[in-house]
């Protein structure tokens, strides 16, 4: 199941400290090479030894690289987790789940899943009591919104069955989660994606332009959670105040036509297309040289339509995956329905923007997403790095049936 896969085991301390024996062992058994990390805490529960005589050597303890981590260390530290394919953490306690959410690195542990680039795995070992506080939910909403896989394998159903020896975890739902982590991985990983976001602009004068509402906050998760599961990921973006996400090439544009311009050049390399940008449909006829004066009543602007880049896409798009999304005031699924036809688009996201609670600016969002056959599948209210994941899922859906097809 994972064989010639190179998993980082993180190690956490408590109680079910010893259930990473297991999964260590678990993990080789499945065909993985397993490289260990200790937390400050694992030698309270289980010593060191244990897992040195393991896992071969490969094992970096917490003392020498603690908190203030020498150049030395920091280089053992990208070695071991250099190549990685993925990266899990047993058990996940609710310290180590909080300080993962904040990236509070002050241990071997967490910088190792700061620098490790890949698929990640909590296996959560937390009372149940304290797993349903606000506080703890919050933390592992964070980590899921940054694409860590969340398993439940050590969350008792109760906490009277938690007592004694009766809280176990499982070693075979930890490693099933890792290795549909990277199954999860594999249909994206080497592909090229293009994802579009954010508004364009269209200038009127010098200082002034006319645009869409649009943060670029879809269009970004999109880009990060693609990266994260092995995609080049070009993210071709209008003017946010948003930060690339690692790994990922950006190419800022401002206008419709620079879009347009810009998604031609990367079209050839492209497997999959993602059009998230909210594209001004109309550009200023002529843009005028210097700053228009007041001194006038009025204004009129001239404006003259701007490529339906999506629609260009759409005829050209030969084997790529091909998602558009709709924004609607009102016939949300009637107009994302035509869309789809119109533009031979794989997958659409419609969106209400008439809710004032989601879209635009929020970080949440509900949507309804409609495939080439014209099924519609209505969404729960999500994060848009939820949405994100979502979205990517049914990419994928497509590319291996078209695999599968030979088409
Ligand atoms: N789009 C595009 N080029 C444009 C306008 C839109 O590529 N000039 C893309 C958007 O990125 C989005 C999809 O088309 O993925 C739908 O955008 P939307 O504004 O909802 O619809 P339009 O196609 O512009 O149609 P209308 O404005 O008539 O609703």
């Amino acid at each position: 199941m994972l064989q010639a896969k190179t998993i980082i085991l993180g190690v956490g301390g408590g109680p079910l400290t010893s259930a990473a024996i297991e999964v260590l062992r678990a993990l080789q058994r499945a065909g993985a090479g397993v490289r260990v990390v200790l937390s400050a805490e694992t030698e309270a529960f289980v010593p060191a030894l244990t897992f040195r005589s393991l896992a071969a050597g490969d094992v970096l303890m917490p003392d020498d690289l603690y908190g203030r981590m020498g150049a030395q260390d920091f280089h053992s530290l990208r070695g071991l987790v250099r190549n990685a394919d993925g990266l899990v953490v047993v058990p996940a306690t609710p310290a180590l789940i909080a300080k993962a959410a904040a990236s509070w690195a002050d241990e071997a542990l967490v910088r190792a899943m700061l620098l490790h680039n890949g698929p990640t795995v909590f296996a959560c070992a937390v009372r149940a009591a304290e797993y349903q506080h606000p506080l703890v939910q919050q933390n592992v909403q964070r980590l899921r919104d940054a694409g860590v896989t969340l398993c439940d394998a050590g969350v008792p159903e109760t906490d009277d069955s938690a007592d004694e020896l009766g809280w176990r975890m499982a070693s075979a739902t930890v490693v099933e989660a890792v290795a549909a982590s990277l199954r999860q991985t594999t249909v994206l990983s080497g592909k090229t994606v293009i994802v579009t976001a954010g508004p364009t602009q269209e200038p009127i004068d010098p200082v002034r332009h006319i645009s869409n509402a649009s943060s670029g906050k879809t269009g970004f998760a999109i880009a990060e959670a693609a990266r994260q599961r092995g995609a080049e990921v070009v993210l071709i973006t209008g003017p946010t105040h948003l930060q690339t996400p690692v790994g990922v090439t950006c190419v800022p544009v401002r206008t419709a036509v620079q879009m347009r311009d810009a998604v031609r050049e990367h079209f050839a390399a492209a497997d999959v297309v993602i059009k998230s940008a909210a594209v001004s449909d109309f550009r200023p006829a002529t843009v005028i040289a210097d700053k228009v004066k007041k001194e006038d009543a009025t204004l009129s602007i001239a404006l003259e339509r701007n490529p339906d880049i999506l629609a260009e896409l759409g005829a050209l798009k030969g084997r790529r995956v091909l998602v558009g999304f709709a924004a609607e005031t009102r016939d949300l699924l009637a107009n994302a329905k035509q869309k789809v036809s119109k533009k031979d688009l794989d997958l659409i996201v419609a969106n209400d923007v008439s809710d004032p609670a989601m879209g635009f600016a929020s970080d949440h969002n509900r949507v309804h997403l409609i495939d080439a056959a014209g099924r519609i599948e209505p969404l729960p209210v999500m994060s848009k790095r939820a949405l994100a994941e979502a979205i990517l899922d049914r990419v994928q859906a497509v590319l291996t049936q078209r695999q599968g097809d030979g088409a």
